[in-house]
Order: structure tokens, then C-alpha cells, then sequence
């Protein structure tokens, strides 16, 4: 039995969490490998509606729940986390979640950080979830970061939060801010610590171990490859690597481990927060695919914009995401539209190229070149088969299979677990 991972195709919120959580209870563990609580996943499971950030899906389905080393944790995010699930008859302890001893944690510094860089950025702005992802992300490669390991030694905390500290409040105080004090920071921390590192350990030998004994891993990604420090719409992006390739690395497997790639995408274009999107639509098509989709942030609850699917920009996640099979999701929201749009291409500069170019600027004159298709008056919403859909939207499905160059292998027709329609089994292979 194969691996697998999920990852977002366009620029996130494609419907990942009830994917995740269909997928979820067909695997052993799941793991998340990037990103932190910028992510937002709602999962419906009976009478409870929970809304997710951290934790990873699993642990709604009796699953082992894996935090890996890519991730960064913010520890009072992740215990308000648990305590609201636990308000809702959800018991999260070590027996059920796991943290990567080697985790980056998110200090109070840095959403400070992330919200007042935004603040003078101005229109500029990047329009971020505002919780220090990206200066957690700084701070990492920069090796200052503080690590859930470092809660258990006191003494090298205290001196990694002065060098930590050295550098964030030079630049909140250049900003206008308010800084921060070392004592205050530590105990804060050493009084997180005996909650958070009950849940510490080395991740890698865990999954090793599901390795050798065909345990079922399922990778959870967050965000999506548009939305990639290298391969998206920088700068408008977020601060990890989304895609499939950064699953091993964020978990401490090795890449073959990771198993087969399914990538996620809306039946048209989100995208929140600022940066390029070509197929954008200010008119009122747009109002009502973003009505009939609830396109509002999960975390942010901000609105989503919203436009066509845009076949060009989702080849290419497929390509450099590494995706093998394809889900769909929200076909409904298009139900009853006359003509639907695809953005086969770009025109830039009076060329027509069939990639996003990595200039920002060139991004932000592509034009789309568009394929129109029938749209279909029967309603897809619920359908468990090919042959309950319209036959227009079948030749939608078909068409973006061919232009994005991948199949689609579940297609997902509402928001119910089960409004899904099952091509290909992901855990076989
Ligand atoms: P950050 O990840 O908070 O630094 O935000 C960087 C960009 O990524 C912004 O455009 C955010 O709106 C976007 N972003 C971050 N997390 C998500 C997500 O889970 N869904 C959609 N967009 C996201």
C-alpha cells in the first residue's frame, strides 16, 4: 500500500480539509510537513463541526496525528487548539499527537513582526494571515530559532532568546513597535513546557517504524504551490515550500516514501490576501461563484477573490508539485452558469506562453488566452457518479484533465464526506 500526499494546486482553500478527512480515515497516520496556523481546515464529522489549524485531520478519526519538523508551531496557538476540540469531546494527549522534537516554535515576536512589517508595507503589503509564519521562517534558516527541544534546557533557551531578542526588537523598534523582554519570553515559555513536550519526540523514527510495518501515512499539506516560497507568486506567497517534495524533508522521510501525489483544486480560482491572478473576475459572475462557493477566509474570514479555472496555472503546479492525480472540488458552485471560461495560456507582451513567468511583473500583465465552454443547466450537487453528471460537465472534467495534463481522480460534488466520486483508490498506488 502506497503513501500519500495532498497538496493544494492553485493558492489554497480548495476544499482540502474534507479530502483530507475522507482520505484520513482510510490511513493510520497523518502528518503535517509545512506551514502553521495560517492553515484553516473545517471538518465535519456528525453533529460536530471543527475547525483546524494545526492539528493535523486525523486526530478527528481516531488517527495518529503527526507534527513534523517543517512545520512552525505556534505552542499557545496549538493549546487553545486543543482545548477548543477537547470542548467538543476531543481528547488530544501523546497517545493521539506527536511533535517533531525539532519543530521551530512561533513566538509572540513574530506575528508582532509579520503585523507591523504589513502595516509599513502599505498597499504594498502582502496581505498576510498576520501570524508569523514568515518571520518564524526567517528566523529558522537564519538558525536563531527556538525549537520545542529547547524548552526541556532553560539555560540555552535564556541565551538563544537574547540573540533572538537582539534581532527582533532592533527591527520592532525601527518600525515603531513595541519590543519585547527576555524574562517575560522565558517564562512564558518554561511555563508552556510541561504541556508541549509530553508531545515531543523524534518524528523520523516513529515513521520509520509505520514504514517498515505498512502502516498507511497520509502527508497533509497546507496552502498550496501557488502559493510556494520558490515556485509561486512571490512575493506573494508564504514562507514554505507546498509542494509534494517538501514532504519528506518537513517530516524526516526519505522521498520515495511519500507516495502518490494528489493535488487539489476548485473547479474555478480563489485566492486571498494580495499578488497576480490572472483570471480574476470584478463582475458578477465573480460575486456569485464567490456566494454560491461561501468563498471566505477560514482563518482570516476575509472574502476570497474569485475568477475561471486557470488550466495554465494548475499545469504548472502539477508539474514542478509533482502532482500525479488531480481532485476537484465545488463543480457545484458552477452549476447553471450558460458559459464557463478556461485559461488555456497567457498573453504577455504580445506573446502567448503556456507557463506563469517568475516575474512579478510580468505576472501582473498576463493576460488570459480563453477556451469557452457550454456550461450546464442540470445540478451536479451530490452526484456519487460519472453518470449522474450533465454531460457538459463531464466534458468540463474532461477538458481540464487534458489541458493540466493530469487525470482527475475524485471529483467532490458538495460539501458532504460522501458527495464524492471515486476514480482511483490514492492509497493504492
Ligand atoms: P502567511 O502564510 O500568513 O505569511 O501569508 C502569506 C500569503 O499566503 C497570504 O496571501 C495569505 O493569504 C496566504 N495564505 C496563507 N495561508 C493560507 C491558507 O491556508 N489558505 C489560503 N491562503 C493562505
Amino acid at each position: 500500500m502506497a503513501n500519500v500526499a495532498v497538496i493544494g494546486a492553485q493558492w489554497g482553500d480548495e476544499g482540502k480539509g474534507k479530502v483530507v478527512d475522507w482520505l484520513a480515515s482510510r490511513a493510520d497516520i497523518v502528518v503535517r510537513f509545512q506551514g502553521g496556523h495560517n492553515a484553516g481546515h473545517t471538518l465535519v464529522v456528525g453533529e460536530q463541526t471543527y475547525k483546524l489549524s494545526l492539528l493535523p485531520s486525523g486526530v478527528v478519526r481516531g488517527k495518529l496525528g503527526v507534527i513534523g519538523n517543517g512545520v512552525v508551531l505556534d505552542p499557545e496557538a496549538l493549546l487553545a487548539e486543543i482545548a477548543r476540540v477537547s470542548a467538543q469531546g476531543l481528547s488530544v494527549t501523546p497517545a493521539n499527537l506527536r511533535i517533531a522534537e525539532n519543530v521551530p516554535l512561533i513566538l509572540p515576536v513574530h506575528p508582532a513582526l509579520d503585523k507591523a512589517r504589513e502595516a509599513a508595507r502599505g498597499e504594498a503589503r502582502i496581505g498576510t494571515t498576520g501570524r508569523g509564519i514568515g518571520p518564524a521562517y526567517e528566523d529558522k534558516v537564519a538558525r536563531r530559532a527556538i525549537r520545542l527541544s529547547d524548552l526541556a534546557e532553560p539555560e540555552l533557551l535564556s541565551r538563544k532568546l537574547d540573540e533572538l531578542l537582539l534581532h527582533h526588537n532592533t527591527l520592532l523598534r525601527g518600525l515603531g513597535a513595541d519590543t519585547f523582554g527576555k524574562q517575560d519570553l522565558l517564562d512564558r515559555l518554561l511555563a508552556l513546557a510541561p504541556r508541549l513536550l509530553p508531545f515531543a519526540e523524534p518524528v523520523w523514527e516513529r515513521l520509520d517504524e509505520a514504514h517498515h510495518s505498512g502502516k498507511r501515512v497520509l502527508f497533509e499539506g497546507a496552502q498550496a504551490v501557488m502559493l510556494d516560497v520558490d515556485h509561486g507568486t512571490y512575493p506573494y506567497v508564504t514562507s514554505s515550500n507546498t509542494v509534494a517534495g517538501n514532504a519528506a524533508a518537513g517530516a524526516g522521510v526519505g522521498p520515495k516514501q511519500i507516495g502518490y501525489v494528489l493535488g487539489i483544486a476548485k473547479a474555478y480560482t480563489t485566492r486571498v490576501g494580495s499578488g497576480p491572478f490572472p483570471t480574476e473576475l470584478h463582475d458578477e459572475i465573480g460575486r456569485r461563484l464567490g456566494e454560491r462557493g461561501h468563498e471566505f477566509g477560514t482563518v482570516t474570514g476575509r472574502p476570497r477573490r474569485c475568477g475561471w479555472f486557470d488550466a495554465c496555472m494548475v499545469r504548472q503546479a502539477v508539474k514542478v508539485g509533482g502532482v500525479e492525480g488531480l481532485v476537484l472540488t465545488k463543480l457545484d458552485v458552477l452549476d447553471g452558469l450558460r458559459t464557463l471560461k478556461l485559461c488555456t495560456g497567457y498573453r504577455i507582451d504580445g506573446e502567448v506562453v503556456r507557463r506563469l513567468p517568475a516575474s512579478v511583473a510580468v505576472q501582473e500583465r498576463a493576460e488570459p488566452v480563453w477556451e469557452e465552454m457550454e456550461g450546464w443547466s442540470g445540478s451536479t450537487r451530490g452526484a456519487r457518479s460519472y453518470a449522474e453528471l450533465p454531460a457538459e460537465a463531464v466534458k468540463y472534467v474532461r477538458r481540464i484533465e487534458e489541458l493540466v495534463e493530469a487525470p482527475v481522480v475524485l471529483l467532490s460534488t458538495s460539501p458532504e464526506r460522501d458527495d464524492t466520486i471515486v476514480l482511483r483508490d490514492p492509497f493504492a498506488g
